[in-house]
């Protein structure tokens, strides 16, 4: 089955509302031709939830081809549960994703995989696609345990999901120790975990549905290293932090096609 790639920009703690509209307007721009070009890749971005209402009036109004989520979200439908934000929030928003378990929210916020189960639950009740982060640190990794940790990860955030959810939850491999520290892991390296990912999800569901799956990696992805990691036959795209806060690189990296035949 033909996976359309996915290129998602975690902006992470950064960019106030202003920002957040003139970045998505010059991306926007910028990939005014790649729809005609390489029609196949689809973009989107995580703002803070203070930007989303911006980005969703200019998307509406510009017809914009970019799609939009947010970096978190509640496992809580309402009520005592201060500062958290709901699903359905973000769905009257018009989010079309969540991440859901980034490494920076496991950690700091201490975020379980019975949470994290919740919290994808959450998404799909109110019609978002969950991006379920997993990956390893860089001591498991040295342990050479990377596949069992982050497979545990998975076997934990998709506790009782139905295949009929499951088919359409996006995952983003990103091993913690590549993260924002210019250390990409090789392309051998994401294509080990991200089709140990799809075996996972054959056995969990079935081959078909494991096919269907989009499984992203993330970490130091920039312009100049993208090609190479979505020649693996089981990455599907990329989730990018820093380097999706400058629109002409992430405008490159989601042009990566043009990257792989020397354009
Ligand atoms: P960097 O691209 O800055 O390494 O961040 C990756 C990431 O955490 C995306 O969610």
């Amino acid at each position: 089955m033909a996976r359309t790639p996915l290129i998602a920009g975690n902006w992470k703690l950064n960019l106030d509302h202003l920002e957040a509209t003139h970045t998505v307007q010059k991306l926007a721009w910028l990939l005014r031709d790649a729809k005609h070009d390489f029609n196949e890749v689809e973009v989107a971005v995580l703002p803070s939830f203070t930007s989303l209402r911006s980005v969703q009036t200019l998307v509406d109004a510009d017809k914009l081809d970019i799609k939009y989520g947010a970096q978190d979200i509640s496992a809580n439908v309402s009520g005592a549960f201060t500062g958290e934000v709901a699903g359905s929030q973000l769905a009257k928003l018009g989010c079309d994703y969540v991440a859901v378990g980034h490494s920076e929210r496991r950690e700091h916020h201490r975020e379980s995989n019975e949470l994290l189960a919740a919290k994808v639950g959450a998404a799909f009740d109110n019609g978002i696609v969950p991006i379920l982060c997993v990956g390893e640190g860089l001591d498991v990794r040295k342990e050479g345990k990377q596949v069992e940790f982050t497979l545990a990860q998975i076997d934990g955030a998709l506790e009782g999901l139905d295949a009929e959810r499951a088919k359409q939850i996006v995952i983003a491999y990103e091993p913690v120790w590549a993260i924002g520290t210019g250390e990409v892991a090789t392309p051998e390296d994401a294509q080990e975990v991200c089709g140990a990912i799809r075996g996972r999800l054959t056995e969990l569901y079935s081959a078909e549905l494991a096919d269907g799956v989009r499984v992203l990696y993330g970490g130091s992805v920039k312009s100049s290293n993208i090609a190479s990691i979505m020649d693996k036959p089981d990455v599907d795209g990329a989730l990018v932090g820093g380097a999706s806060l400058d629109p002409d690189e992430f405008a490159k990296i989601a042009r990566f096609r043009a990257h792989q035949v020397g354009l």
